[in-house]
């Protein structure tokens, strides 16, 4: 689908109705629900046959763009929704294709759209029309001579923010291809009084709004203006800026429209000079000055302005200045010279302004038509382009409106002519009867304006000529005369009593009933804007510029030429140009855009009802239905109707060979439509009313749901169908390539199978071989056994008788014999060392060798005691006898002794002889010392320890002082009686004496010694070789001393030490002496 949707008719989608022809009921109620309901779809463009009405959306629609120009391109006036592009090229075809001029008017109030309107038809055509680099800048040229004449000829009004003050009507010339060739612009009467003066809310021309805002700093130092709108009094000020119009930048457009449309920068240049001076010229004012011979005079107040205002324009400034001051009258070679009064020189000033406007105005179209000017001088064909001013009613109307509005009029006239004039030209055409039509036509109220002798314009021009005094009052008076019973003329003083009591019609006004409605015009201006004077004394400073532009405004300001016939009059002018342009239009084929304003917010969305009903009443929309539908409401070419409805008819359906004509003729047959409703013409089918074609039309939806949903139908069949075959094929492909891969799979499950069980059967045969093998080697060795056994007992038996029946026990005593020997010997080399303490011995090598291997181990360790013995001195001996007795002594009672066994019994520790301390000591015995040792005595009454030297000699114990020497016991051996000692691993021993001896007057002795065992030892040694008697060595944790004349018990208790490992020893009490040990 290229087109999204592809209409084939106006009928198609329709909102309302498209065209106004088919309207039923056809009321204005009707007509006007259609245009709203349309226009509130954004439907602006309604027809009436070919006739555009198109409602003003006041909003950018999107609906110009590329693509539409393209839809609408060489389409069918009634293929699509309407739309001025449809009009367009309707237009533009008739106009390349058949070779007719056109026209296209474009009619409505102001602000309706007209000019909207000729743009867009004018880019239409320019997008359609041919291409190339020469065509192309035709176009822009043509396009772009818009922005221009708008800058200079729009303004702001009440009713419309870009309002032309001026009409105008382009001709676009074309070759014989539809290409472009140029144009030609004709202008119509500029409103050139707002230059002056601006109703309230309204602007001047943009222009000067343009220069002012977006002139660079340079422009306006170069044409001496500032900034600041309000420094000129010509500015309307309440408006001046107007909301969504950026004036700098549209003057930024209109310098490069100038450019486009071939301006010379010195020309442009020049109109912004007289632009400025018009500006400038405002701010001229005058005061009054009384002169001697009594007359009035001004004189220019400020003179500043008119300076530069001469320097500008070049004018002499003394020229000028006079020029505002007196006014020169040629009379038949006779000039009088009057000085204008204050009154008189604003006048004067004013017309200048308004003046050098419009006529840069009118230059400024010739200087456009000159550029876009077609330049060969080939056959051409013409499209017109009308956008007049519309119809205008003010608070206040005045000339200007006038002649608008008379314009208008006009132009409705034409309107009606043509229409008629071609609906009835179509009707013979096709041959088909034509019946009248009553409409209102305006042709009378033309003929009360323009009427040669009796008309409004010929009465102002004939108040304008009569020598005497003129005012516009006597202008009036003539009109209550003239006019007075004039249906469509109203006035209070006319002869014609029918308004006297009219108050809503004050005196100085008259009334007309325009085809728009009825418009008051105030009198006041009428003659003099009619005469359009400008004092020659100005037009002469004009020409003397030194400006050529100016100059050549004022062409009349030349002496030499002076021409003292009156110009024509501004009406008698226009009245010229209007039937000038109406007899144009008139030789050419028409198109009618009737623009229709909304509302009068210039708001989107607002619908007025009111308003367009008023516009659709005076534009005489209405009747144009009824004259179009007059008879025939619809009217259609042979070819399109039969496309539209052949699927109706069997016959036609889906193709109908032969001429379209008798095809619509079956057709229509067919349908039983009945025979009064439509007619056949030469080339189009008829149709009465509009009834019928709607009926058509919904048997054609109809059958179009039917069509569709056989199409449909046939359709989901076919895809369907083609669905199926599609997937059974796939089916197909699918299904061998899965039986495929279904087969392989088995194959290699059942493979890998088979090699299992052959692997399985394999071992299986292969295990049985080797059992049978195994088997047979057994066999093998089995049956060697047996024939060696065999043999051997064979060979036994044979030799049984040969030995001796003992020969095993000589045998096995050999065998003994041989291992003991062999014992023997390894021994001798396995001996261990010679100390007696080595623990080494070989281990027995045969348990029957037990006893000996023990016993022989004996043996040699007694040797080795009697060799290492052997070693020994005499001394030697002495001291392991010492030990030996020692040991018998104490060995496993004494826990104090095997610490002892490594200790040498030293004897003398103390060295008597060689301290001086003891030479005493020494001198006092005189026996050998055996021991010499400092001991404690314990404190028989508190058990507390004293050193005490004990000395033993061979006869004697004695016991000295530690310090002197003294000696403060002595003990014969024969009365000691016993040592006692524990058992445990303490140096206490007591020595008992014998009771009733010398010594033991205080009782026995306790000691503690770090010797105890050595002093025991040689106490009992020395005790026995003395006194021939074993002295009584008692080991016991409990033993009684005898102490003075107390039994005491000492009782040795382990543990429960208080200092460390120290034996401690307390007298508990006089029977109980403790001693801890640890
Ligand atoms: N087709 C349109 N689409 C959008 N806006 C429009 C259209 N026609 C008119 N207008 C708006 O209405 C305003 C007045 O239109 P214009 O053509 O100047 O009126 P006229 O020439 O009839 O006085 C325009 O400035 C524009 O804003
Ligand atoms: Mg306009």
């Amino acid at each position: 689908m290229a087109k999204m949707e592809t209409k084939t008719s106006l009928l198609d989608n329709m909102i309302g109705v498209g065209d106004m022809v088919l309207l039923e009921p056809l009321n204005e109620d009707t007509f006007i629900n259609n245009l709203k309901k349309r226009f509130d779809h954004s439907e602006i463009y309604t027809y009436i046959g070919s006739v555009v009405i198109s409602l003003n959306p006041y909003r950018s629609l999107p609906i110009y763009s590329p693509e539409k120009v393209e839809e609408y391109r060489n389409r069918n006036f009634y293929e699509l929704s309407p739309h001025i592009f449809a009009l367009s090229d309707e237009a533009y075809r008739s106009l390349r294709d058949q070779d007719k001029d056109q026209c296209i008017l474009i009619t409505g109030e102001s602000g309706a759209g007209k000019t909207e309107a000729s743009k867009l038809v004018m880019s239409y055509v320019a997008a359609v029309c041919g291409k190339g680099a020469e065509v192309n800048q035709v176009k822009e040229q043509l396009l772009q001579s818009n922005p221009v004449l708008e800058a200079f000829g729009n303004a702001k009004t009440v009713r419309n923010d870009n309002s032309s003050r001026f009409g105008k009507y382009m001709d676009i010339e074309f070759d014989f291809k539809g290409d472009p060739l140029g144009g030609v612009i004709s202008n119509y009467l500029l409103e050139k009084s707002r230059v002056v003066k601006q109703p309230r809310g309204e602007r001047n021309f943009h222009i000067f709004y343009q220069i002012l805002s977006g002139g660079s700093e340079d422009l306006l130092c170069r044409l001496k203006l500032e900034r600041d709108f309000s420094r000129y009094n010509y500015l309307g000020l309440d408006s001046a800026r107007v909301n969504g119009v950026d004036d700098a930048a549209n003057f930024r457009t209109v310098r490069n429209a100038m450019q486009i449309v071939g301006f010379m920068d010195h020309e442009t240049q020049s109109v912004f000079e007289v632009v400025a001076a018009v500006l400038k010229l405002g701010n001229i004012e005058f005061k009054p000055e009384s002169r001697v011979n009594g007359l009035d005079e001004s004189k220019i107040k400020d003179k500043n302005e008119l300076k530069e205002i001469c320097e500008l324009t070049g004018i002499d400034q003394s020229v000028l200045e006079r020029a505002f001051s007196f006014r020169t009258v040629e009379a038949k070679q006779e000039k009088v010279s009057t000085t204008l009064n204050v009154a008189q020189a604003y006048y004067a000033r004013d017309a200048l302004a308004k003046n050098l406007y419009s006529r840069l105005f009118s230059w400024l179209v010739t200087r456009i038509n000159e550029s876009i000017k077609a330049q060969t001088k080939v056959r051409k064909k013409v499209m017109g382009v009308l956008d007049i001013y519309g119809f205008e009613i003010f608070e206040e109307n005045s000339f200007e409106q006038f002649i608008i509005n008379y314009c208008n009029e006009k132009l409705q006239q034409i309107f009606i002519e043509l229409t008629l004039k071609e609906e009835q030209e179509e009707y013979i055409r096709e041959g088909i009867e034509w019946t009248h039509i009553e409409y209102f036509n305006n042709a009378i109220i033309c003929d009360l304006i323009e009427n040669n002798q009796t008309g409004i314009l010929a009465m102002l021009d004939e108040e304008c000529l009569r020598p005497g005094t003129v005012t516009d009052d006597t202008f009036l008076e003539k009109l209550n005369q003239i006019c007075a019973t004039h249906q469509h003329f109203e006035s209070r003083m006319s002869k014609c009593s029918r308004f006297l009591n009219d108050t809503s019609l004050p005196h100085c006004c008259f009334r007309i009933q325009h085809y728009a409605g009825k418009v008051m015009y105030q009198v006041e201006g009428f003659v003099d804007k009619n005469n359009d004077l400008l004092y020659r004394d100005l037009s002469q400073a004009m020409w003397k510029a030194n400006h050529s532009l100016i100059k050549d405004l004022f062409p009349e300001g030349n002496p030499a030429k002076i021409n003292l016939k009156r110009p024509p009059t501004a009406g008698s002018q226009f009245k010229a140009s209007v039937a000038t342009l109406m007899k144009n239009l008139q030789t050419k084929n028409p198109n009618y855009i009737r623009c229709i304003k909304p509302n009068d917010k210039k708001a989107a969305h607002i619908f007025n009802d009111a308003l367009v009903c008023h516009q659709v009443r005076y534009l005489g929309l209405l009747e144009n239905v009824r004259v179009r539908r007059a008879g025939y409401a619809f009217r259609q070419p042979y070819e399109p109707c039969l496309e539209r409805y052949k699927m109706l008819c069997k016959q036609t359906w889906p193709h109908w060979r032969g001429p379209a004509r008798d095809g619509v003729k079956v057709l229509f047959n067919d349908l039983e439509i009945p025979e009064e409703e439509y007619s056949f013409g030469r080339s189009k089918i008829f149709i009465r009313n509009p009834r019928t074609l709607f009926k058509l039309e919904d048997l054609r939806k109809q059958r179009l749901e039917d069509l569709a949903t056989l199409i449909q139908k046939i359709y989901r069949g076919w895809k369907c169908r083609t669905h199926f075959l599609l997937m059974k094929k796939s089916q197909i492909v699918i299904a061998s390539w899965y039986r495929r891969y279904a087969q392989q799979k088995k194959y290699q499950k059942i493979k890998s199978s088979a090699i299992v069980v052959q692997s399985y059967i394999r071992g299986w045969k292969a295990r049985k071989l080797l059992r049978e093998l195994k088997h047979q080697k057994r066999c093998n060795k089995a049956v060697t056994t047996i024939a060696a056994y065999w043999h051997g007992t064979q060979v036994r038996r044979e030799y049984r008788k040969f030995f001796r029946a003992n020969a095993g026990k000589k045998i096995s005593e050999f065998i003994l014999q041989k291992i003991i020997q062999k014992y023997f010997l390894e021994m001798k080399t396995k001996m261990p060392s010679l100390s007696p303490v080595d623990k080494n011995w070989p281990a027995r090598p045969y348990l029957f060798l037990d006893s000996t291997h023990n016993e022989l181990k004996r043996i040699f360790h007694l040797w080795r005691c009697k060799k290492y013995r052997d070693q020994f001195t005499d001394q030697q001996k002495l001291v392991y006898e010492e030990k030996l007795e020692a040991s018998e002594l104490f060995k496993d009672k004494k826990a104090l002794y095997p610490a002892s066994v490594g200790q040498p019994f030293q004897g003398a520790y103390l060295e008597i002889s060689k301290n001086p301390k003891y030479k005493k000591l020494k001198d006092a015995v005189d026996e050998k010392i055996i021991i010499a040792e400092v001991v404690n005595k314990i404190n028989r009454a508190n058990g507390k320890a004293t050193s005490r030297i004990f000395l033993l000699t061979n006869s004697n114990v004695l016991l000295a002082d530690q310090k002197s020497g003294n000696i403060k016991s002595e003990v014969p051996l024969g009365d000691v009686t016993k040592v006692s000692m524990s058992s445990q691993n303490d140096g206490f021993f007591a020595v008992h004496l014998k009771e009733g001896s010398g010594a033991a007057g205080k009782g026995d002795f306790l000691f503690s010694s770090d010797h105890l065992i050595e002093m025991a030892t040689k106490l009992y040694r020395t005790t026995l070789s003395q006194t021939k008697q074993k002295l009584n060595i008692e080991i016991s944790d409990e033993f009684l001393v005898q102490f003075r004349q107390d039994k005491v018990c000492v009782k040795f208790i382990q543990g429960n030490q208080r200092n460390g490992n120290v034996p401690t020893c307390k007298r508990k009490n006089n029977r109980l002496l403790e001693v801890a040990v640890p």
